[in-house]
């Protein structure tokens, strides 16, 4: 089972203390070498989800061991499948009869569980999911997935932390949401897949991780066209198959390596990412200094010198992505320059900044902006990881600073990172993983 099979370079995900594992990193310069990126945690998830579509056997690869795939693996084991994940391959059973209830202790573990909402009622006509809270980005409703799923003929209840969904038969109809939501798109994608009828998404989100669900979805022998632009349209069918599937490569954790090089320096290969998922970031960062081509196999990075400062706003893909932000923060706080960086699709997302400025950074952040004072050096200290992508911009943050940084709650980077501390450290890095009581 998946939980058994689990472990990452942190050790064992089940066993360590949720707080206590710390990253040690000293200054470093000049990384060199070549590292491979994971499959996209954004992408298996759904996936993930969807094979609740139909019964039988699944089979994923290039699925990392992260703690957010073994507690979706949880989420799918607790209504009835049995899985196993050896290396990077994931297999997944999926039964007849299933319990389509998603309970609190999975869903406030990991806010991605609301994606079972949409294949549980297509293949079930109900569903009870815990409703998930707010987190670490702030106020983070569902309101665009439940309208969404009501057009298609979904009654929704509410009481005791739960939604309870209900329908006879879904029926496709159209759907404009009011923002490119990526969550909700996957919702209603997989809700209608088996509606009976033709449902069109307009203003659908566009991220290579929803090229990814719907090429499964239509190898599973869903008829859908139109992904990866703002308006996608699903035939319903009657039946979907389970089928192998490869998921695409992690393009944040891509954007994660190249960070790294503009704090270190340095020339790296990076094995897997692909260049045409994360064009606009490359440009911002090309602009910057950081010097990014497409070569056989991967992309290769080379940063000489120190960088510029740029203006940024996060934005719905193909823009800059508000995941890649933490890392731009980092970079801008030892580039030449002021930035100005406006983050327009999660309005808390700044808590790391105070981090930063632990470390000597001169951030200002208000809302939804920071200004960003690039200043000469940073300095190591002592600093808290809030989530999965600030986490790893502050180890970034420590490849350039003066000293030690000792990034704590580093399981919060683990939900995210197969190898992120093995990795850096392959590239000539100087960091380690270290237990809390042993600093
Ligand atoms: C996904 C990604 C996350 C990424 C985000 C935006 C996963 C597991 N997570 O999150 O890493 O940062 O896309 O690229 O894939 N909103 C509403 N009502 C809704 C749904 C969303 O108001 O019903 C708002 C959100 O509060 C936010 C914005 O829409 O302001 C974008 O959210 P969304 O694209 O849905 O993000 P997620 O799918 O949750």
């Amino acid at each position: 089972m998946a939980s058994n099979s689990f472990s990452s370079e942190f050790g064992t995900t089940s066993s360590h203390n949720e707080e206590g594992s710390v990253v040690r990193v000293q200054q470093s310069t000049g990384l060199s070498g070549t590292v491979r990126v994971s499959g996209a945690k954004n992408s298996v998830l759904k996936i993930m989800a969807a094979s609740l579509l139909a019964p039988g056997q699944y089979v994923l690869n290039n699925v990392p061991h992260i703690a957010d795939v073994k507690w979706m693996a949880n989420l799918l084991e607790t209504m009835g499948a049995s899985i196993s994940h050896q290396k990077d391959v994931m297999q997944i059973e999926i039964p007849e009869e299933m319990t389509p209830i998603a309970p609190y202790e999975l869903v406030e573990r990991m806010r991605a569980s609301i994606v079972v909402l949409g294949p549980l009622l297509a293949r079930f006509g109900k569903a009870k999911v815990s409703v998930p809270g707010g987190d670490d980005f702030g106020h983070r409703p569902i309101d665009m997935h439940l309208k969404g799923l009501e057009e298609l003929g979904v009654s929704f209840t509410n009481s005791h932390g739960y939604i309870e969904g209900e329908v006879k038969k879904l029926v496709g109809g159209k759907v404009l949401l009011n923002f490119p939501s990526v969550g909700a798109t996957e919702n209603l994608l997989m809700a209608a897949v088996l509606a009976e009828g033709i449902t069109v998404i307009e203003n659908a989100a566009r991220e290579p991780e929803i090229v990814d669900l719907v090429y499964f979805l239509n190898s599973m022998g869903a008829q859908i066209t139109g992904e990866g632009t703002s308006t996608i349209q699903i035939e319903g069918v009657g039946h979907l198959s389970p089928v192998e599937h490869t998921v695409i490569p992690d393009r944040i954790e891509a954007a994660t390596y190249i960070a790294a090089l503009g704090m270190a320096g340095g020339q790296i290969v990076i094995e897997e990412a692909r260049l045409e998922h994360m064009e606009m970031l490359a440009e911002k960062l090309h602009e910057m200094g950081i010097e990014i081509g497409q070569v056989d196999g991967g992309i290769s990075v080379c940063v000489s010198k120190r960088l510029r400062s740029v203006d940024l706003a996060t934005l719905p893909y193909p823009g800059v992505a508000t995941d890649y932000k933490p890392f731009i923060v980092a970079l801008l706080s030892i580039s030449d320059g002021v930035g100005i960086v406006t983050e327009n699709i999660f309005a808390g997302r700044f808590r790391y900044v105070d981090e930063l400025i632990r470390m000597g950074a001169d951030i200002r952040a208000e809302g939804h902006h920071a200004v960003v004072r690039g200043v000469e050096r940073l300095s190591g200290a002592p600093v808290r990881a809030p989530d999965i992508r600030a986490g790893a911009a502050l180890v970034l943050a420590g490849l350039a600073a003066e000293g030690e940084t000792l990034v704590g709650a580093a399981s919060h980077i683990e939900r995210g990172y197969q190898n992120l501390v093995g990795n850096l450290s392959s590239l000539g890095a100087k960091i380690e993983l270290v237990n809390h009581q042993s600093i």
